[in-house]
């Protein structure tokens, strides 16, 4: 069970996220609907960061990969093929004191909706027998609601990408070994959503499958597993507080000979950033014989025709913002009083730069207001000339924003702004012209 100071930790990152406009709950003036969250203007910020960095790092800075995006519903034989009709089920139990709904794997770390401080394992005894129940969201395609019409919300990207395998090939050029990747939404109906985003039912992934040789599977999973853990390190997350897990054989999923995943030490503990797998050619493999289309690869010089094996490291969106979320959370003490300050890696941060006239007068706005339409064609920028210049910083600080700049009363002058550093508090002297360049500096990054 979460010690008080781990569930403190939490409550001040939900509270802070709601407060700042990072994450609130999905339909909250009708009262939510467990498992679904909604991003404020704060927080779609960082998301988008996250999926820009990630298809940096992973699309456009290789030539080895291409992009994708497929439909969220998709022809259902797909979830045949890839055995999520029969088995992407979690076993499920009733409670038939406190009528709740509890995953029976996970009986002992889900607290009882009807005894507060008591864990559902302790009403073990009214517990009905576990019973399978699929989370794929099911819906209709058409006018009538019938079997022939049933449909899924996808609850994975990774399927769109095998079942466009022969199309990309055809249309690319891409030679073994090469990627696919894609962004988008995946929609799992989890029978207990849980800490806060990190357990929902729609979410978002970041999956690629890197075609290879059956020979060099290994070499690539060995390669992907430590470059994505590394990406979560460049983006600042600490190696004290991520860690890689290779899977024990009984623990793989049934496509995989290999796993392993990325964890991070949330505030409730160690869970699941990113997985990354060997699953095989058994995807391929599944979609050529339920479809009956030919999946395999010719290797015009070794004169070799085979199914590729597949590497995929796969991550969640919303799980990368939380653990991100988590690093950056920093309460200090400066001279005396409480700074609450998110330490982002300055790639994601929300906001970039923000643009403080130290007064609103002496022509101090309409000269801020000149730079920050010049940073804002750029880079996501905020302007503020409300209220003392120090709470100003404060609010800067807390929106994780790494640089402000003060327009004052030596800017007339000089022609000099002062920028400030989110991290050391530190301030200098630049020109006003030199802003741009200083951000630019600043800001890229290997
Ligand atoms: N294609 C493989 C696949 O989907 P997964 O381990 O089930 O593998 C991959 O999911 C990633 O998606 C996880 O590591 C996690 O980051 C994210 N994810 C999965 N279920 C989630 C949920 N209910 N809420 C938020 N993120 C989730």
């Amino acid at each position: 069970m979460k010690n008080s100071n781990q569930n403190d930790q939490m409550e001040k990152l939900v509270s802070m996220c709601k407060r700042r406009g990072f994450i609130f709950p999905s339909s909250e003036i009708y009262g939510g609907l467990n498992g679904f969250w909604d991003y404020g203007p704060l927080g779609v910020e960082l998301k988008r960061n996250i999926k820009d960095v990630w298809w940096e790092d992973n699309v456009t800075a290789r030539t080895d990969m291409v992009g994708l995006d497929t439909a969220i519903i998709l022809n259902p034989r797909i979830w045949e093929a890839s055995g999520h009709v029969s088995s992407f089920t979690d076993p499920m139990v009733d409670c038939k004191e406190c009528r709740g709904r509890f995953r029976a794997d996970e009986i002992d770390q889900t607290p009882c909706p009807k005894h507060k401080n008591r864990m559902v394992c302790a009403c073990k005894d009214n517990l009905t027998p576990a019973r399978q129940f699929n989370m794929m969201f099911k819906t209709h395609v058409g006018a009538l609601e019938e079997a022939s019409s049933v449909a899924y919300l996808r609850p994975e990207t990774a399927q769109g990408i095998f079942a466009n395998f022969a199309n990309v090939l055809a249309t690319s050029r891409m030679r073994l070994p090469f990627g696919i990747a894609q962004i988008g939404k995946a929609f799992r109906n989890e029978i207990n959503p849980r800490n806060f985003t990190f357990r929902s039912r729609e979410f978002e992934q970041m999956e690629i499958e890197y075609f290879v040789h059956p020979s060099q599977a290994n070499e690539y999973y060995e390669y992907w597993r430590n470059r994505r853990y590394e990406w979560y390190v460049s983006l600042g997350l600490s190696r004290e507080r991520i860690h890689l897990r290779q899977h024990e054989p009984e623990e793989l999923a049934h496509y995989a000979a290999a796993t392993s995943d990325i964890e991070y030490d949330f505030p409730f503990g160690r869970a699941e950033l990113e997985g990354i797998a060997n699953r095989t050619d058994f995807d391929l493999k599944q979609h050529m014989q339920h479809s009956g289309k030919d999946q395999t690869y010719f290797d015009d010089q070794q004169r070799e025709k085979f199914i590729p094996y597949v590497i995929e490291p796969s991550a969640g969106v919303d799980r990368g913002a939380l653990a991100f979320l988590c690093e950056a959370y920093h309460e200090e003490e400066v001279r005396g009083e409480k700074r609450v300050v998110l330490k982002f890696h300055p790639r994601i941060a929300p906001i970039k730069a923000a643009i403080l006239p130290l007064v609103n007068r002496d022509g101090m706005p309409d000269r801020a207001m000149k730079i920050f339409d010049r940073i804002r064609r750029r880079y996501n920028a905020f302007y503020d000339d409300k209220g003392a210049i120090g709470r100003r910083y404060r609010r800067q600080d807390e929106a994780g924003t790494p640089f402000c700049f003060t327009v004052d009363g030596q800017t007339a002058e000089d022609g000099t702004v002062t920028v400030r550093e989110r991290d050391s508090m530190a301030q200098q002297r630049i020109s006003d012209e030199k802003v741009i360049d200083y951000l630019h500096d600043q800001l890229m990054i290997d």
